[in-house]
């Protein structure tokens, strides 16, 4: 969508994967403090998105939406302004029919969804200095027709308010998975490939709950050639740092390849207890910059022969991203050339984005990799068309371990 924003893919933190309904406004005030204060803001984390369940169950008596009194009693603007007051921005939820999915499952109570207050809410939301919507379809009537539509309202009363708005959309909850049917790139700057992502590592089922890492993947590699500036594929937000269902190389994989497919990276975790293994992992300043190279491009398939699998991402200063991933249950060595991922020439450097290390090859690109782990390089070199050129310089920082 070419409304002047996500033109990488957004980052920063969503209360829902940790928090479900239990929000309040001191909750998120304390996760933006945290995300300052670990320096996730600063690494580029700055959307702090207030997920489903926020909201009085009624509207008001002129049709608005309000936050919940009780659980946000300072109200929606004075959240807002207290995250822009610290280099943050604003994300908050909503649902383009009757009601959200909390509201829908019955965990949440009334029916205050947007359908038919499309400009009385988006104007709301601007009011609020919101600068992010998650639109979250949450019904199992509607085809992929109706659902265009349906979001396409919410997209031109955002842009009718004048306000920078990240549009984020889920056509997929409780529905037929219209998500990976169609480039929504002329809808919405986000949308969700999949159902909701779970902390594990495989759910088992090809784009059906649940779903783990690997299953988000096998459905949004295919998916590349609708990403680029301003409208990215949404494999979900992270589940780096919650604990238990996935193995640190589980974690570090996830981490890898969400920003191989140019995905958004939407913290999941609870900031302000986060340990030094999901700080390592969510601050890594390599895999950040391929995340967000400014050619917007999502990684291509290389090869993947089921159990080793291999992506490659075009940056923008001529350096490519490649991805070597292990789907097997045992270490194995996965390999692939500088020509298969498109970089001619006959000297090049590998940056490896986990270690730092830096080695130079002449074309041939392998590491062992341990079950379930991708090991990315950053690839450089002009090769034997310009012998006497130094070699590329690594991206501008240096990895955070
Ligand atoms: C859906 C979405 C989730 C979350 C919940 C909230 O399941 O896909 O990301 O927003 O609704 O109820």
């Amino acid at each position: 969508l070419e409304n002047g924003v996500a033109r990488t893919p957004p980052m920063g933190w969503n209360s829902w994967n940790t928090f479900g309904c239990n929000i309040n406004e001191t909750l998120i005030r304390g996760m933006a403090d945290a995300i300052v204060n670990s320096g996730l803001r600063d690494l580029g984390y700055q959307y702090v998105v207030v997920d489903d369940c926020w909201f009085n169950p009624n509207r008001d008596s002129s049709g608005n939406l309000q936050g919940d009194p009780s659980r946000f009693p300072s109200g929606m603007k004075a959240l807002g302004d207290y995250l822009h007051g610290k280099g943050l921005k604003f994300g908050i939820y909503e649902a383009p029919l009757d009601k959200t999915c909390g509201q829908y499952f019955g965990s949440y109570p009334g029916a205050t969804g947007s359908g038919g207050h499309e400009t009385q809410d988006a104007r709301q939301f601007a009011a609020w200095g919101v600068d992010y919507l998650k639109y979250d379809w949450c019904s199992p009537t509607g085809s992929i027709n109706d659902q265009v539509t349906v979001f396409s309202r919410m997209r031109d009363a955002l842009a009718a308010t004048g306000r920078p708005i990240v549009y984020s959309i889920n056509p997929n909850s409780v529905h037929a998975k219209t998500g990976p049917q169609r480039n929504w790139g002329d809808v919405a700057n986000l949308w969700r490939t999949t159902e909701d992502i779970q902390n594990m590592w495989n759910g088992g089922q090809a784009n059906n709950y649940p779903m783990g890492v690997q299953n988000i993947v096998d459905v949004t590699v295919p998916l590349a050639g609708y990403a680029g500036p301003g409208h990215f594929n949404d494999p979900d937000m992270l589940e780096v740092g919650r604990g238990g269902g996935m193995n640190d190389t589980e974690m570090r994989s996830h981490f890898a390849l969400w920003a191989m497919l140019a995905a958004p990276l939407l913290a999941g975790n609870d900031i302000r207890s986060m340990n030094a293994a999901t700080t390592t992992i969510l601050g890594n300043r390599n895999l950040i910059a391929i995340d967000q190279d400014s050619l917007g491009l999502q990684a291509t398939q290389v090869s993947n022969d089921g159990t080793r699998r291999v992506l490659a991402k075009r940056l923008a200063n001529g350096d490519v991203a490649v991805a070597l991933f292990n789907q097997g249950g045992s270490t194995t060595t996965v390999s692939t050339t500088a020509a298969a991922i498109g970089k001619a020439g006959s000297s090049f450097t590998l940056l490896d984005a986990w270690t730092g290390a830096v080695n130079t090859t002449s074309g041939a690109i392998s590491a062992s990799v341990p079950a379930h782990g991708t090991v990315v390089y950053r690839v450089s070199g002009t090769g034997s068309s310009s012998p006497a050129a130094p070699s590329s310089t690594p991206p501008s920082s240096p990895p955070v371990s």
